[in-house]
């Protein structure tokens, strides 16, 4: 166990800074992954399976061969061996729509495309199933999820609901979604063969360049070290970017065929809708016993999540009512029915997202059942200690947020009777919902310091900006620990050559990789005090949190939001939304507003607008493009405004700071759904609201 004796002093972190790269990226110069490859580069274009289960019979890449241009056609019958199987082209099994049956190599995108609308591939279909029923008899219970037991209960909850003065049950729906970032999925391969083996030398827009180095040495039975990753600048990722995705496996098996020559392949954003993950469909049943003062006696969540059968993800929808609120009783389960889909994957706030909406909708429920004023319901089952875990809280500032938000919102005048301010032709009504999130740490990132001319020093982490300003948070949290201007930073980062590093993900990014740098600091100081010699270096790898088994440690939020809905046509409108959070140390209050914002106007694009809606007949998503997937655009969010309280917390790391990279979206599909009820009287229990519920 390693902690910083040196107290850290902010100074650069807490300043506004804009991003050290953005003039880079303002003028272009700054390379995403496909604008690395090579000018001989050759372009990938694959064949997809049109059905969602069965099997190859036959293919044909004959067609596409002859076309002039094209250097090669990967199928399953050709492509080189996996070391384990990962779905790409390993065998005549097809799992999924959209799953990959073969790949063109080209010298031009057109080319590649041209022939892979050549090759001929016959099919049989096998039957299969891929909307959500949570009825079905497939149904199974997850070993675990990633944030602990699949299921947990404390005390008695059925007896303590059957006593209970008042109950609310309620089931609530949220659809599959996906991610959509500006920069596709896309991947750059090299083989090299220097002598001494081979070495795979990877670009790929990427969360995690360890994680996809770690992933590509496992399928290729490489060493990790004969493999590097690289991802200097990434367009947004939300999740999608976090784990590897068949796309990079393709890439890199199609280069395999061709050593010494670069492969590109960056996905179509009908091609984001097939195979890099997406956020699973939910069925959430929630019931709130209380007694007539409104203290919470039980809270049972049970979440049933759309699956795949040829990969295991959970969103762990339920495990955000653990530690909300005090009930002596508890109940939280989750069950998966798997389909034959592609694999679902960790999505902005992944279960605080979709388990919000639940938990947060139902606490407005029961809080017009009693009578009560929602912030002040939920004031009421303030927790002395972690629910889920029995520890006190290193902070916990979720009233200081609904108190805030409350009086700068305006909530005092707020009359509760729903359906009762027609304003020129439209219902108005305002909303709240509570926002948690866990300020976790990855463990195992490397940070490297090293003295460098003129009193500046050389920082390396392979630490990944997927947009967030991981390159500003930790330039100002490395002066700070080094106690130099963050002009005297040279920060380094993308690289798997710097040495392994977590994820951008998880909203720890921050914690894991500014623990890291903050140790190498201080024993770069210890060991050379402030003035060293040039080429002087120090590492460090991340801490354990000293306190981690002491304290609960999480971010809170409260959401406040007005809606107004046409009283003819059932618009919804959404024309004031205020989010107040407690969040640690804010290291970067440019970027960090831009955090918040980005996920608060996430969270309305979910309450009205996202929905991908599968066809049951061949298993792909209908509404396969932006023109279908609807995402909030600017004309859609009205003034929007974001607060955070100052907030002081020892424990969580050196920096005090909690992560704020997924808690902006966590309770605002319910924040809105409550407003709408109030505006209107009609309770929308499922995602996305739209004007038909109203009609
Ligand atoms: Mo985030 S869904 O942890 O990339």
């Amino acid at each position: 166990m390693t902690t910083a004796s040196r107290p850290f002093v902010p100074r650069e972190v807490g300043t506004a800074r804009p991003r050290p790269e953005g003039p880079e990226k303002v003028r272009g110069t700054a390379h995403y992954t496909v604008e690395t490859a090579d000018t001989d580069a050759l372009y990938l274009f694959p064949v997809q399976a049109g059905v969602a289960r069965g099997r190859v019979t036959a293919i044909d890449p004959g067609p596409a061969e002859a076309l002039d241009g094209v250097v090669a056609v990967l199928t399953h019958e050709n492509a080189p061996r996996l070391a384990q199987d990962d779905g790409v082209l390993q065998s005549a099994a097809i799992g999924q729509h959209g799953q990959y049956l073969a790949a063109v190599l080209a010298t031009s995108s057109e080319t590649a495309r041209e022939a892979a609308s050549l090759v001929s591939v016959s099919v049989v279909e096998e039957p299969h199933a891929a909307v959500l029923d949570e009825d079905s008899p497939d149904v199974y219970t997850p070993d675990a999820l990633v944030v602990g037991a699949t299921d947990d209960t404390r005390g008695d909850p059925g007896t303590a609901l059957s006593v209970a003065e008042v109950v609310l049950r309620q089931t609530y729906r949220t659809p599959m979604e996906h991610h959509q970032p500006l920069e596709p999925h896309a991947t750059v391969a090299l083989w090299k063969n220097e002598g001494d083996g081979d070495r795979l030398v990877v670009h790929d827009a990427t969360q995690a360049v360890s994680w996809t180095r770690q992933a590509l040495a496992q399928a290729f039975g490489l060493e990790e070290s004969a493999v590097d990753v690289i991802s200097q600048h990434v367009g947004g990722g939300f999740g999608s970017k976090g784990g590897t995705h068949p796309n990079t496996m393709l890439t890199v098996l199609a280069a395999r065929a061709v050593p010494g020559r670069s492969v590109r392949y960056a996905l179509t954003r009908q091609q984001m809708f097939d195979l890099v993950g997406y956020r699973p469909a939910t069925v959430q049943h929630v019931a709130l016993g209380a007694d007539r003062d409104g203290r919470l006696t039980a809270i049972t969540h049970d979440a049933v999540d759309q699956g795949s059968r040829i990969g295991e993800f959970v969103e762990p929808a339920a495990a955000f009512s653990r530690g909300m609120y005090a009930a002596e009783a508890r109940r939280t389960t989750h069950r998966v029915v798997p389909l034959d889909i592609g694999v679902p994957t960790f999505m902005r706030a992944p279960g605080e997202a979709p388990g919000s909406f639940a938990g947060e909708c139902a606490m407005d429920e029961l809080a017009i059942e009693l009578g009560i004023d929602p912030v002040e319901l939920r004031v009421r089952n303030e927790p002395d200690v972690d629910p889920e875990t029995g520890l006190p809280f290193s902070s916990r500032n979720l009233v200081a947020c609904l108190r805030r938000g409350a009086e700068r919102f305006g909530w005092a005048d707020r009359d509760p009777a729903p359906r009762t301010r027609l304003v020129d032709g439209w219902w108005h009504g305002t909303g709240v919902a509570a926002a948690s999130f866990p300020v976790p740490r990855f463990p195992g990132s490397q940070a490297t310091i090293r003295a460098a001319v003129s009193g500046s020093y050389v920082v390396e982490i392979a630490a990944s900006d997927i947009g967030q300003g991981a390159r500003a948070a930790l330039t100002a949290i490395a002066a700070d620990a080094l106690d130099v201007p963050a002009e005297r930073i040279d920060l380094r980062i993308g690289d798997t050559a710097l040495g392994p590093a977590g994820p951008a993900g998880g909203s720890a990014g921050t914690t894991s990789w500014g623990a890291a740098v903050v140790e190498a600091a201080e024993r770069f100081r210890d060991k050379y005090g402030d003035d060293p010699d040039v080429g002087d270096e120090a590492d460090a790898t991340t801490p354990d949190n000293p306190w981690a088994s002491d304290y609960a440690m999480h971010a809170y939020g409260a959401h406040f939001v007005e809606v107004a809905v046409h009283a003819d046509t059932g618009e919804i409108r959404v024309p004031r939304m205020l989010g107040v959070f407690a969040a640690g140390r804010i290291v970067n209050p440019l970027t960090a507003r831009s955090q918040f914002i980005g996920g608060m106007t996430w969270g309305l694009s979910a309450a009205l607008h996202e929905e991908s809606v599968l066809d049951d007949r061949f298993g792909h998503v209908v509404n396969r493009d932006l023109a279908g997937y609807h995402v909030a655009t600017n004309a859609d969010v009205g003034t929007l405004d974001v607060e955070w309280l100052d907030e002081d917390d020892p424990y969580v790391n050196p920096m005090g700071t909690k992560g704020i990279g997924e808690i902006g979206i966590v309770g605002v599909a319910a924040a809105v759904a409550n407003a709408a009820y109030h505006a209107t009287g009609v309770r929308v229990r499922s995602l996305p609201i739209t004007l038909d519920a109203f009609l």
